[in-house]
Order: structure tokens, then sequence, then C-alpha cells
């Protein structure tokens, strides 16, 4: 596996497999990889020739007072996992190389952006989709892998790749799981042994709401209640978001149905934010992966 921090370097390489016709797949992270990051390598592997995986942490998504400086990193153990997944490339590049001085251009989608952590995080999806831009031109993409995890962003990107009529394929991944249901996070190493436990809450919601939906209660308010209430129940939670919404518009609806995706935002112990969504009406397990 190479590693490439200079971003000609990484232009360079990429001209040269797409020159002899291969395909090129992108995983795109900011590091400290976990079973989550690993699948996404794997199904790259199986949509191109030739798996890039990028590492950046991206200064521009983060806010005023978020975790950019203490962002979990661990590049030597990053580098062998991406390795051992078989990557042709580790591109590592530094801040100063992708935000060059002078740097001015953003890259902004617009309504999509506005709801659950666009309106939390004001700027975070402008610094995802500039930089996911940038990458995809470096790499010279053919195809690109996104956990669903991060919903939102899934859906702001295939709007990105849309509206610019860039010629990626956007592949979407299921959430994958630790066995008890939490979804898999960088920031979960955050956690210590009793947020660990609060941050089950997110999980659990989606169970709660799927259980509560199947037995007839279907509208958004009334369900966003019991699950406000159930995740207070666990300790040191504090709420950002519970939100019913369409699950391609992102726009939060009154009565759910089957397009309809429960998203979460939750603040553990004042300190870690985790997120998590999933389907309302389709059975539990459909969706899932498990580690
Ligand atoms: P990061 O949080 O490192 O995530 C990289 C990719 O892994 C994203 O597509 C994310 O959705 C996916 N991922 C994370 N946890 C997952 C899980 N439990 N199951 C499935 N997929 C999971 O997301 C980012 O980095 C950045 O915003 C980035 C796209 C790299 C732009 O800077």
């Amino acid at each position: 596996m190479k590693i490439i921090s200079s971003p000609g370097e990484m232009a360079a390489w990429a001209a040269k497999q797409a020159g002899a016709g291969r395909r090129i797949g992108l995983v795109p992270t900011m590091g400290f990889f976990h079973e989550g990051h690993l699948s996404l390598m794997r199904l790259a592997g199986r949509h191109a020739d030739r798996v890039v995986v990028s590492l950046f942490v991206n200064p521009a998504q983060f806010g005023p007072g978020e975790d950019l400086a203490a962002y979990p990193r661990d590049f030597a153990r990053d580098r062998e996992l991406a390795e051992k997944e078989g990557a042709a490339v580790l591109f590592a590049p530094d801040a100063a190389s992708i935000y060059p001085e002078g740097f001015q251009t953003t890259v902004r989608v617009g309504r999509l952006t506005r709801y659950l952590c666009g309106a939390s995080r004001p700027g975070h999806f402008d610094g995802v989709a500039t930089v996911v831009c940038k990458l995809f031109h470096l790499t010279a993409a053919d195809c690109a892998v996104f956990g669903e995890k991060d919903f939102q962003q899934l859906a702001v990107i295939r709007r990105m790749v849309a509206d610019l009529n860039m010629a990626v394929e956007i592949i979407g991944h299921p959430i994958v799981r630790e066995a008890d249901g939490l979804a898999l996070s960088s920031r979960n190493a955050y956690l210590d042994e009793r947020s660990r436990d609060s941050a089950l809450c997110l999980s659990r919601s989606l169970a709660l709401a799927q259980k509560s939906a199947a037995g007839g209660i279907l509208e958004a308010r009334e369900l966003a209640g019991q699950v406000r209430d159930f995740i207070l129940t666990f300790p040191g939670t504090e709420i950002d978001y519970v939100v019913f919404v369409h699950s391609r518009s992102l726009e939060p609806v009154a009565t759910v149905d089957a397009d309809t995706r429960l998203a979460l935002a939750v603040k553990i112990n004042g300190r870690v934010r985790l997120i998590d969504n999933g389907p309302v009406l389709q059975p539990a397990a459909s969706p899932a992966t498990t580690a």
C-alpha cells in the first residue's frame, strides 16, 4: 500500500490508474478506524479495481468549541488496518496542503443541510461537501462509499454529485453496530464505562420507535415524545434532536410511513455527541449489520 500525503502526487497516481483503465473506489475517512470503516473499504473493493482510503481530519467541518483538537488519531494502526483490507493507497494529506494560503471556495448544498446536524452544527456540511468534492477530484474516484451512520451526510453527497454532474457513483453502506446495538463511531473512544451504558439509548430508541409504530402509533409527535422520555431515563443524556424525517428529503414528517427514518443526536455527559438513525416501519433486523 502506498502512503501519499501530497495532493499533487495523489492526482498523478490517480491519472495513471485511470489511464490504464482501472476503476478507482474512494473511501473518505477521518481515521481512527473501526469495523464500520473497514466494511466500507471491503465494499469499495467489490466495486473498484483500486481502493483509495483518505484519512484527513477536516478542520473545515468542525465548529468552534467542537472536538477537532481532541479527535482520536492513530496513524500507525490505521495504516496497518487499511493495508490489511487491501487498499492501494492511503491518502493522508495535511491541512495546509488541502487548504493552502488563499483558499476561499466553498461547496454548499442547500435545503438538505438545514435540518438535523445541519441545524445544530452550522457550517458543518459546507466543510464536508467542500472536502469531499476535492477528494473526488484528487483521487479521480469512479465510485465512493459512505456509511448510512451519517445518513444526512450521505444525502448531502448524493445531492452534490447530482447537482454538479460529478461522474462518481455513490454507494451507501448499512450501519455497522456492536453486538448490543451501539453504532460504531470513532467518537465511542471518548466513552467511559458509564457513558457507554448511556450511549445505548440511541439504538434502543430506534427499537422503541419501531415497536410503538408496529403497535399502531404513527403520529410523529407522539412517537418523538416517547423516545425523548425514554432517552432521558439514561443518566447524563442531553437531547440534541429526535426527528422523524422523510428518508430522501430529510424533512420532518407528521405521520410515519415506510419512507420515514428516525434521526437522533444525543450528548452524553455533556461531552460526547453521538448520532444514530434507522427506519421506523421496517423490521428492526433488516438494514443493520453487526460487527
Ligand atoms: P468518518 O466519521 O471517519 O467516517 C468515514 C465514513 O465511515 C463515513 O462514510 C461514515 O458514515 C462511515 N461510518 C462511520 N461509522 C460507521 C458505522 N458504524 N457503520 C457504517 N459506516 C460508518 O464521515 C466522515 O468521516 C467525514 O465527514 C468525511 C466524509 C471523511 C469528510 O471529512
